[in-house]
Parts: structure tokens; sequence; C-alpha cells
């Protein structure tokens, strides 16, 4: 029953402290700053795991086995092609779409392609699971290459999830640190929990519409700037203050003028984002062989995190969240900031589809309410007499 006090109902604007559901696939604690995977906190899973790995974690609820990991890393390779159809989407959406929505309409296309479409089984959902997540990476990447002028590349069933991203992307071999860098980033963006993008793909779920819909959905709502867009709009605000010198100066200005500061904040954390501080350690790591670029990016977040820190952190619970320093990072992977988002996707398809088929269990239609304001019984007045 709706939440009814003295006859008016409660809204919860944006949904802030509602519970939707239970579930076994991650924690966010918002007041200590942890994040837990099946129980396996985000730092350890960084530090030791692999894709596929965490893959099979969110899909399965534990660790695999060797045979399970073989078995799991051979179905996402095997997987990775892509339809004649969808690398025609692609090549034809290149250069019109935002590289978000070309990932939104070739995901939706898959499904012409994919025979168990329709069937809703438990069994058939973990399989389709597994094309979307392994698919999904191949549509970023090709999406990648073709905008940087190359043509579609066929993937290397013989190497890892996020090698073949790296592949497909640049049609060579990543070397090691863009290996490293991307294995962390696809593990970090990977699940966290009822954020909108997985609301938005279990409410189409919950309709029964089948897990391409559902994945498409919440492809649609990662997309704006206050949820995943923000890591390329973190990017592009450090290329607008260029010069580090410039940094408080510009912070200052937009929060005077109510601006928010993108890549800071979250909903639940009230602390630092863990995700945030691995990616910054990262960062930081880097620097002793950084380009120039690198450099100044790097000057530039470290300055405005200071600020914004000292100014709203303790104070308003505001934090750098994993958006923030994840362009610089991408950066040093030689990865184009138009595909930051879609690689946030592509990587979160592990989560929508573990939610998806967890939530199916036990499914019950998303229906919330809203509380009326118009009026009602209004007198029709014919076109002729307005
Ligand atoms: N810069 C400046 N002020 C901020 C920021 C920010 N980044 N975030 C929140 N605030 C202020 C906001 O202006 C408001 O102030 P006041 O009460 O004076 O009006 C107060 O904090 C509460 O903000 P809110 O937007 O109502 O809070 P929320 O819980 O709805 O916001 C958020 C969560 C992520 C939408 C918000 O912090 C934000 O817009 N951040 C910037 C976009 C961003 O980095 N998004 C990525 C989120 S993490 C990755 C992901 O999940 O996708």
């Amino acid at each position: 029953m709706a939440d009814v006090v003295a006859g008016s109902p409660q809204i919860s604007s944006g949904l802030e402290g509602v519970y939707i559901t239970e579930s076994s696939i991650s924690k966010v604690d918002g007041t200590q700053g942890r994040l837990y995977y099946r129980g396996y906190s985000i730092d350890v899973l960084a530090k030791n795991s692999n894709f596929e790995e965490v893959v099979f974690l969110l899909l399965y609820g534990k660790l695999p086995t060797a045979d399970e990991l073989s078995e799991i890393t051979k179905q996402l390779a095997d997987a990775r092609d892509l339809p004649d159809g969808v690398i025609s989407i692609i090549k034809e959406q290149v250069g019109k779409a935002d590289p978000m929505d070309i990932l939104r309409t070739a995901t939706s296309a898959l499904s012409a392609y994919d025979s168990e479409t329709a069937d809703m089984s438990k069994e058939a959902n973990m399989r389709k699971a597994i094309r979307i997540i392994s698919k999904a990476s191949s549509i970023v990447a090709t999406t990648g290459r073709i905008m940087a002028g190359g043509s579609y590349v066929t993937p290397d069933k013989s190497i890892g999830h996020v090698a073949n991203f790296m592949y497909m992307l640049n049609n060579k071999m990543p070397d090691k640190l863009q290996l490293d860098i991307m294995r962390d980033m696809f593990i970090i963006h990977a699940e966290h929990s009822s954020n909108a993008s997985t609301f938005g793909t279990m409410v189409a779920g919950s309709t029964l519409a089948d897990l391409y819909a559902a994945v498409t959905a919440g492809i649609a709502v990662l997309k704006g700037p206050l949820h995943g867009g923000a890591d390329e709009a973190a990017l592009k605000m450090m290329k607008q203050i260029g010069d580090p010198q410039n940094t408080e100066k510009y912070i200052e200005s937009a929060l005077a003028g109510k601006q928010k500061v993108m890549g800071f904040g979250h909903r639940v954390y009230k602390a630092y984002d863990p995700r945030a501080r691995i990616i910054k350690e990262y960062l930081i790591s880097l620097q002793a062989d950084a380009s120039p670029e690198l450099r100044n990016y790097t000057e530039i977040a470290l300055r405005a995190e200071k600020m914004m820190v000292d100014k709203l952190g303790q104070s308003h619970g505001i934090w750098p969240n994993v958006d923030f320093f994840a362009g610089p990072v991408y950066t040093a992977a030689g990865i184009p900031l138009e595909i930051f988002t879609p690689i946030f996707a592509a990587s979160r398809t592990a989560g929508w589809c573990a939610h998806m088929i967890e939530y199916w269990q036990n499914n019950r239609l998303f229906r919330p309410l809203e509380k009326y304001t118009g009026q009602i019984d209004l007198q029709y007045v014919p076109l002729d007499k307005r």
C-alpha cells in the first residue's frame, strides 16, 4: 500500500530512500564508502580478478572454479562476433548519432538475430545474458573503430574479453598498460545495485519484456550526465579548464552559479566512492611516464578534487564519484572520449542482466503512483468554440 499520512500521499522525490526489492548481487555502503559484488569488496576484485570472473560472480553468485571460468570465458569469446545487420546499423549511424544511441539501437537490434529472444526460461536468459554482455563490448569497439575511419575487426576468440575489446577497437593488441587499465575499468563498472539504469532495466523487464528490451532500456537510462554520462562531462570540464592554474577559479564560479560539478556527488555515497579511490590511485601511479596531456588532466583533477572536498566533502557529503577520474585514465589507455559512457554500459550489461534474471525469479510489475494535481470533470468545448 502507498504510504499515506493524514490522507495525503508521501512522495519520495527521485525515489530517494525507497527500497524496491531484495537482492544478493551487490551492496553499496554509502556511509562507509564500500562496494561489494556478491560479498567481495570491489578493492579485492579490482586487484585480483578479471572481467570474465566478475561476470560469472554476478550471474551465478559465487566465484567460478577453474573449469567454470574457462567455460564462461569460452562462451563469452564464442559470442563476440556481430551479425552483419548490426554492423550495418553501426556504420550507418556513426557520425550521425551519439555512440550511446548507437549502442542502444544496435543492442535492441540484436534481438532479431537471437532465436531465444522470446524464451523467458532462466536457462535461456542466462545464455542470452552471455551473448548480450559479449556483444555489447563488440558494438562499442566497432563504433570506436568506425569513428576512427576503420572497419569491422573480426574478434579474436583466443584472447580475453577486455583484450579483445581493445583489439577490435584499435585493430591491434593492447599493451600491458592499456590492458591493466581497461581490465580495472570493466570490473569497476560492472555492477552498482539499484541505480537509475538498473532500475530502468528492471522496470522494463518487470512487464515480462525480454532481456534485450530490458537491457536496451538500461542503456537509454545510463546515457544522461547525471548518471553514466558524467565521465565524459567531467573530462570535457577538464578540457575547458585547460590550464591547471584556472581550476580553482572555474570551480568557484561553477559553484557560485549553482552548477553541478560533474563527477561529484552521489545519491547513496555520502563518503568517498571506493571506485573513485581506485581510479584515482591508478591515475597517480601513471604519473611517472605520463604524457604532458595526462599530467595536465591529473593536476586539474587533483586541484578540483581538493577544492570540492574542502568545500563540500564533510559538510555536504559530496565527494568524487566513479566518473571523476575515469576520463584521464581512459585517456592514458588511448580511449576516445565519445566512447567512455558506452564502455561503462558495455561493462554494466553484466549487472543489468544479473539483476533482471534475479528479479524474474519473483517478478512483480513495477507500477508506482503519482499524486494527481490537475483538474477533473472539465467541460469539453468543441474545437470551433475554443
Ligand atoms: N556539484 C555541486 N553541487 C552538487 C553536486 C555536484 N556534483 N551534486 C549535488 N550537489 C548539490 C546540489 O546542488 C544540491 O544542493 P542544494 O541542496 O543546495 O540544492 C544538493 O547537493 C543535492 O543534490 P541533488 O542533485 O538533489 O542530489 P541527488 O542525490 O539527487 O544527486 C547526483 C545525485 C549524482 C545526481 C548529483 O550529485 C549530481 O548531479 N552529480 C553530478 C553528476 C554526476 O557526477 N553523476 C554521476 C553519479 S555516479 C555514477 C553513476 O551512478 O552513474
